[in-house]
C-alpha cells in the first residue's frame, strides 16, 4: 500500500484540493493545541508533509513518519528548497517497526488513521511516546459510506470513524481531556466528506 503513495508522491501537491484540506487541519489543530516554540512534535502519515512544514515553523522540530518512502522523498525536497532545518525523517509503519526515542510533546496526524488497520494499538504507541502533558491532534475523515475513495481502494481499512467511538478509544489508550472538533468540509467527486480533528492529552 506505501506503493501506491510512492506512485502518486510527486503530485500529490497538485491538487488544491489536499492543499486546502491539510491548511484547514492545520488551523483547527492550532486552535486546539497551545502551539510552543520549545516542542517537539512528531507527523505520523506525515506524506509529503503538508501539515508538517506548517506545524515546523511553529515548534523546535517535527519528526516526519511515513510508510512510503516516495512521499518522504518529496517532503526531503520540500525542505530542502525552503531551507528548513527543523525537520527530520523517518520511514517507518508503526505496525511493526520500533518506535523512534522520545518524548514529544505533539504527536499529530492527518488523513493517515484511516489507513490503519489497528487505530487501538496505535493509539497506545502515540500515548507511550508523548511526554506526560504532552498533546495528540488526529485529524481524518467523519464515518463515510466508502465513496471518499471508491471501491476497491488499496489500504483503506477504516471508512471514516464516529466521533464517539473514536474518543472512546482515545480514552482506552490513557488520553484525557478529549475534544473533537470539525476541521473542515471536504468537497470530492461533488459529493461533501467531513473531517474531524481530535485533541486530547496524555495526564
Ligand atoms: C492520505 S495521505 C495524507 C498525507 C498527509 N498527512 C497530508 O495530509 O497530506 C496518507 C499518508 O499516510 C501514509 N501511511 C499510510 N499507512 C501508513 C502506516 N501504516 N504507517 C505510516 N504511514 C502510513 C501514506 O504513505 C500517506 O503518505
Amino acid at each position: 500500500m506505501p506503493h501506491s503513495f510512492d506512485a502518486r508522491a510527486r503530485t500529490w501537491d497538485d491538487d488544491p484540493r489536499r492543499r486546502h484540506l491539510a491548511e484547514s487541519i492545520s488551523a483547527a489543530l492550532e486552535r486546539a493545541v497551545p502551539l510552543r516554540k520549545d516542542m517537539a512534535a512528531l507527523d505520523y502519515g506525515a506524506g509529503t508533509g503538508l501539515l508538517t512544514l506548517a506545524l515546523a515553523a511553529r515548534v523546535r522540530r517535527v519528526l516526519a513518519v511515513d510508510a512510503s518512502a516516495g512521499m518522504l522523498a518529496v517532503l526531503a525536497q520540500k525542505a530542502r528548497a525552503g531551507n528548513v532545518a527543523n525537520v527530520e525523517i523517518l520511514r517507518a509503519d508503526f505496525a511493526h517497526d520500533p518506535l523512534p526515542a522520545g518524548p514529544f510533546d505533539l504527536v499529530a496526524s492527518a488523513m493517515t488513521l484511516h489507513h490503519v488497520a489497528d487505530v487501538a494499538d496505535l493509539l497506545r504507541k502515540f500515548h507511550a511516546l508523548l511526554a506526560p502533558g504532552g498533546h495528540v491532534a488526529l485529524a481524518d475523515l467523519d464515518a463515510e459510506d466508502g465513496t471518499f475513495h471508491g471501491t476497491n481502494a488499496p489500504g483503506v481499512h477504516h471508512l471514516g470513524f464516529a466521533r464517539t467511538e473514536f474518543a472512546a478509544q482515545l480514552e482506552a489508550a490513557g488520553f484525557a481531556d478529549v475534544r473533537i472538533a470539525d476541521a473542515v468540509r471536504n468537497e470530492k467527486n461533488g459529493r461533501a466528506y467531513t473531517v474531524f480533528l481530535a485533541a486530547a492529552r496524555k495526564p
